[in-house]
């Protein structure tokens, strides 16, 4: 693999130095600390750091970034570790800069509809929190239970919810940014309407740490709808339940999340998770799940009687409704487990395919075609209503040669044929390390060119987040 940039290793004037800025418990060289932050949730894939700081506040961070600058010692910002292209993995080794401390809310602001976050706050705790107060922060990324608000917005995170609500960047107003060389900047305003300029912050948001680390984020908040109920819908085909989902939207249906589910993903899920039941009757191969929201049981069943009227002519076996929260939480855990018991069960790829919605059972049919082809099992899940699917290849009894060697290649046809439909790489998980070596598949040379381009502004000497998103040649 081509190596181009080479850094200094960290020494013990550089661990010095850190302690003179941090307290004890901030700077961590001990052996499980420097594992844990070895890994995310990516594979089985893990790069040791020397270090791991964990600044608590904005100054701290561009003093950290001053020095490592200077000292050109690699950085790798770093949120709860539950990415999935390995984004937060430092593949270089040296500086792992871990954002857990800096989990402050700084201003909830009743009168706008804003809150201003330090990044590792918990997801859902922040969502918890503005819902107090009758607000609502939609993006429901499956890790929300322990992902950093920082993460999401790094790898422009989405969940469930993003059918309707869109995703992580859409509620981004304004960010507080920290620059390779230690600057501190903001990119933005906190207005909801901003004509001023290149949008910095939105080329922030999904730049994966390679750009700044976010220190501070602002965000748009919308009133909480008053209520919402959830639907499960057994298919026989899986076929038809992919085929089923653009229709509702044809038909000017809009529910609050609408994911499709493969058998074999509910299957995993109920043995890695005993404590979780779901009905599964025998014949389905396939299940959507459809939630519905409003501020009335008219409204709701207003959607849910349209839905159910479209859903008929693809022949769902059966259609439950669940309407009481122990209900509707019992079959989202189901949903948000999947992909952990996928990995419970087998090392895995997980692939972020994303599609324009019609286009989801050719992009089904052609996952399992190059599965016969290559001899590889996979699980389909995922986000069906924005044509997000989860491809998650199983590694099983592959050999050493076909994982390493053979499955590229396959992933390769199955990308160049998301391409052909109009689709793209990644629609919410990130290039990261793992998908980096497809982007010439999504992305001309013109694209990739100006993208280094702007790397390199930001960051002229490669020291932060270095390896990721371009292409081993192209580091
Ligand atoms: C999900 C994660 C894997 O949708 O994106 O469960
Ligand atoms: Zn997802």
């Amino acid at each position: 693999m081509a190596n181009l940039i080479s850094y200094n290793l960290l020494n013990s004037t550089d661990i010095d130095f850190f302690l003179e800025i941090l307290p004890p418990e901030c700077v961590k060289t001990d052996k499980n600390s420097l594992e844990a932050a070895a890994k995310d949730y990516t594979e089985d894939l893990s790069f040791l750091p020397a270090i791991v700081l964990l600044p608590r506040e904005t100054q701290e961070v561009a003093a950290i970034m001053k020095h490592c600058f200077h000292r050109n010692l690699p950085v790798t910002p770093r949120g709860a570790g539950t990415g999935l292209s390995g984004g937060a993995l430092p593949v270089y080794g040296g500086v792992v800069l871990a954002m857990a401390k800096m989990n402050q809310v700084l201003h909830l602001d009743e009168n706008n509809l804003q809150v201003s976050v330090q990044p590792g706050i918990i997801t859902q705790q922040l969502q918890e929190l503005v819902e107090t107060k009758g607000l609502f922060y939609p993006p429901d990324p499956s890790s929300r239970g322990s992902s950093f608000i920082g993460g999401n917005l790094a790898e422009s995170s989405g969940g469930p919810r993003a059918v309707k609500y869109g995703v992580s960047k859409d509620y981004v107003l304004n960010l507080e940014v920290v620059l390779p060389n230690g600057t501190i900047m903001e990119t933005g305003a906190k207005v909801l309407k901003n004509a001023t300029g290149y949008n910095l912050t939105q080329l922030m948001v999904g730049s994966e740490g390679t750009l700044g680390i976010i220190t501070r984020i602002d965000l748009k908040l919308i009133p909480l709808p008053k209520m919402n109920w959830l639907m499960l819908v057994p298919f026989v085909s899986p076929e038809k339940a992919c085929e089923a989902v653009s229709a509702v939207f044809r038909a000017g249906l809009c529910p609050s999340a609408l994911e499709f589910m493969e058998r074999e993903g509910i299957v995993f899920t109920l043995k890695y998770r005993s404590d979780l039941s779901f009905p599964l009757p025998d014949e389905a191969k396939a299940m959507l799940l459809i939630e519905v929201d409003g501020n009335s049981e008219e409204e709701l069943m207003n959607q849910c009687e349209g839905i159910t009227h479209v859903l008929d002519s693809f022949a769902p076996s059966d259609i439950w409704m669940a309407t009481s929260a122990s209900e509707k939480e019992a079959l989202w855990k189901v949903r948000r487990a999947i992909g952990e018991a996928v990995k419970s069960h087998s090392i895995y790829k997980e692939e972020d395919t994303v599609v324009p919605r019609f286009q989801l059972p050719a992009l089904l049919q052609k996952v399992k075609e190059l599965g016969k082809t290559y001899g590889f099992e996979s699980v389909c899940y995922g986000h069906a209503g924005d044509g997000n699917l989860h491809v998650n290849i199983i590694r099983g009894n592959l050999s050493q040669e076909a994982w390493e060697n053979e499955l590229p290649k396959a992933i390769r046809e199955l990308f160049a044929y998301v391409k052909s439909l109009g689709g793209t790489l990644s629609g919410e998980h990130g290039i990261g390390w793992v998908q980096k070596n497809y982007m010439d598949i999504a992305l001309s040379p013109t694209a990739l060119t100006l993208m280094r381009g702007i790397k390199k502004l930001f960051d002229p000497t490669g020291i932060l987040n270095p390896g990721k998103i371009f292409p081993d040649e192209e580091v």
